[in-house]
């Protein structure tokens, strides 16, 4: 499959303090490549390089170090800029504009005509459900999901081959987020793939194919959110509850289990592997007690990102 985004050893410093001598290296080598057709998650908590990573892409910043190509061209191409679309982390617009003037004006920039520019108005706003007696209204006046909705529909005027959204669903509420969420689950069969960058994790996984996690400007993983899941779950743990089992001596029989917990008359226990199953049932039964249930626990999107975040 053809790489759509392709990051070679990118770094970034910034120059800091009154003489600008000072350096912080925001991104570090960071290399990744997005295939074709899908919504790709780039995840990293507050300060982890996201958002630096996107304005290079956006060359609203230079490179330290590195290299990046978009639809198989240089970052620097024209041409491919006006393929794509972006929209920024608090998106921001001349507050005195209207929705529909702001529109028309985005829609100027890429050659739409009149008629052109009115529908792909009005298409937009219904879409990212901006009701119709705010698109009249200045911006001045609308509130932080308004902007980030009116932000959204202005990334896909041109229809663009790829969208970068940097946290798409901040400053949306939970209605907002699911709507948004929607709308932006099926960009890809509209022949729109995403780059998002997002540190809720939910809208990751409802979302995503891959993913790349960025820590203190580092990749600290990359794949499909599948494969990554399934790699942090091939030694599967056990949920096992037991009922009217004395805790005190099913702690005694069973060294293995590292957590044993009294929860409201049961009692629950870890088993770290499943060949560690057999000997807890026994000494539950041993110690009075009759099994209730047994899970295994997945670990989700959270516990991996936490992981890789803590490593370094
Ligand atoms: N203009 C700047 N000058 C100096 N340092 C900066 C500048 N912009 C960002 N940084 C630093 O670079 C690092 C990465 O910041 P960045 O904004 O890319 O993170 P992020 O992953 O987008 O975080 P967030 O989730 O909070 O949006 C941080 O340590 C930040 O303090
Ligand atoms: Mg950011």
């Amino acid at each position: 499959m053809e790489h759509i985004v392709s990051v070679e050893n990118l770094s970034k410093d910034y120059e800091t303090g009154f003489w600008k001598k000072k350096k912080v290296r925001a991104l570090d080598g960071l290399s990744l490549s997005v295939s074709e057709g899908q919504i790709f998650g780039f995840l990293g908590g507050n300060g982890a390089g996201k958002t630096t990573t996107i304005k290079l892409l956006m060359r609203l910043l230079y490179p330290t170090e590195g290299s990046a190509s978009i639809l198989g061209q240089p970052i620097d191409s024209v041409s491919m800029h006006r393929q794509i679309g972006y929209c920024p982390e608090n998106p921001y617009f001349y507050d005195y504009l209207t929705p529909v003037e702001l529109f028309d004006y985005f829609g100027r920039l890429f050659d739409l005509d009149a008629s052109k520019r009115k529908a792909k108005t009005g298409e937009l706003l219904t879409k990212v459900g901006l009701e119709e007696r705010d698109w009249k209204k200045q911006l001045r006046k609308f509130s932080k999901g308004m902007l980030q909705r009116v932000g959204l529909a202005q990334s896909l005027i041109n229809e663009p081959r790829i969208v970068f959204l940097d946290e798409p669903m901040s400053g949306l509420d939970p209605i907002g987020r699911r709507e948004i969420r929607e709308l932006i689950a099926e960009l890809p069969s509209k022949g729109t793939a995403v780059f998002m960058s997002t540190h809720i994790l939910s809208d990751a996984e409802a979302l995503c194919d891959e993913v790349a996690i960025l820590s203190r400007g580092k990749l600290a993983a990359a794949g499909k959110l599948h494969d990554l899941l399934a790699e942090s779950n091939d030694q599967p743990r056990f949920e096992i509850v037991v009922a009217g089992a004395d805790a005190a001596k099913l702690r005694i029989s069973i060294p293995n289990a590292t957590e044993i917990e009294q929860r409201s008359g049961d009692t629950l226990v870890i088993a770290n592997r499943d060949s560690d199953i057999e000997g807890i049932l026994r000494a539950a039964r041993d110690a009075g007690g009759s099994l209730i249930s047994i899970n295994p626990i997945r670990r989700s999107l959270e516990d991996l990102f936490v992981a890789q975040t803590k490593t370094d």
